[in-house]
């Protein structure tokens, strides 16, 4: 499609595109890395009381509540946090904000895929670094460039390996002059966060989301911890693009959410036990499956290519993620689901000719 109304700029940009959501039911859905459980009972709840008058009202813009429990929950104060619709929107006005420099922003070449679409929105100067031979970040690789960042997602996706926190704080060490944002979308699935290095470090900028560890991912919430110089920053590219991203029911929900974090540690656990059990019962039918610290895991078969196990599995009535991209062509990302999707995915694995 294109239209006489579109820009140049407009032609030339190549959009993110997201997992399918498809509208069939009756689908085993491990392509976009929801979570297998549900949300805690009291986040419905208070999400079905918040319908009322209040929803005449503009809703806070800075989100003043959410951002004391989550300041209580990591320990900062309430001006180290941002609060955004989505992690992709915190992000998005993170890149806008603090990686538009004479000098370029650097992140792997296989990660979110989405930063290159920011980079190019935003018209920022961008450095791919490889990942080693094992598919893993290695941070020495991004030292000594000419850089004003880098962005590294930890645990990275779609591979799931993670980073470890004390290598992260050496690079803050070493590049006082860099900014280093850590995407922690998955860290609560084994990992470490680094949030508590925000504090020592004014470089660096931690970003969350809701729509994993908090199954909220149809209600829209991120977040970004970093010292308030930096938040003060992304407040104002918000300010000058829309005051209210986070709606007032987004709000409440999220707040309930957090303070009923033990219902997500408790899912976060069985997500683990089932990622265990996944690799296991898929190592034995031959498959080779990194070490994954998220809820999804990215394997490969040496017989058989990625995107034919993909439609194989698509016509079973079960979703799971292949990138054509063509370092990891043969590779296939699947998100963890309860124990029964996990039990009927290796069931028609195993009958795959
Ligand atoms: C690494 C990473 N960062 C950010 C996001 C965006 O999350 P949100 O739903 O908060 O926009 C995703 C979504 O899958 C992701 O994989």
């Amino acid at each position: 499609m294109n239209s006489p109304f579109w820009s140049a700029f407009v032609n030339s940009i190549v959009p993110y595109i997201p997992g399918e959501q498809p509208k069939i039911s009756n689908i085993i859905k491990l392509n976009t890395n929801e979570n297998a459980y549900g949300v805690s009972p009291n986040v419905s709840n208070a999400l079905k009381q918040a319908i009322g008058d209040n929803l005449k009202l503009y809703p806070d813009p800075t989100a003043g509540q959410l951002r004391q429990e989550l300041g209580r929950l990591h320990k900062v104060n309430e001006d180290c946090i941002f609060i955004g619709n989505g992690s992709d929107e915190v992000l998005g006005f993170a890149f806008h904000a603090l990686l538009k420099h004479n000098k370029p922003v650097l992140f792997p070449d296989i990660t979110y895929s989405f930063y290159p679409v920011y980079c190019r929105l935003f018209d920022i100067s961008f450095h791919c670094i490889p990942l080693n031979d094992s598919f893993e970040i290695n941070l020495q690789d991004y030292q000594n460039r000419e850089a004003c960042g880098i962005v590294i997602t930890n645990p990275n996706a779609p591979t799931g390996i993670l980073l470890k926190s004390n290598s992260i704080a050496n690079y803050l060490d070493t590049h006082p002059h860099q900014l280093v944002i850590v995407d922690e979308a998955y860290i609560d699935f084994g990992g470490e966060t680094v949030i508590p290095f925000v504090k020592k470090y004014p470089n660096l900028l931690v970003v969350r989301t809701f729509s994993k560890f908090y199954s909220l991912a149809g209600l829209r919430v991120g977040y970004a911890v970093g010292q308030p110089d930096l938040i003060e920053g992304i407040v104002r590219v918000k300010d000058s693009f829309n005051s209210y991203p986070l709606d007032y029911m987004a709000q409440i929900g999220a707040v309930a959410a957090v303070k009923d974090i033990q219902w997500s540690i408790n899912n976060a656990r069985s997500i683990i036990k089932n990622r265990k059990n996944l690799i296991d019962a898929l190592n034995q039918l031959g498959f080779q499956t990194l070490d994954s610290k998220a809820n999804f895991i990215f394997t490969s078969h040496p017989l058989h290519e990625g995107k034919k196990i993909a439609n194989y599995l698509r016509d079973n009535k079960i979703l799971i993620r292949h990138f054509d991209s063509p370092r990891i062509k043969n590779w296939l990302r699947i998100t963890i689901g309860n124990a029964e999707e996990c039990k009927r995915l290796i069931e028609a694995l195993a009958q795959m000719n």
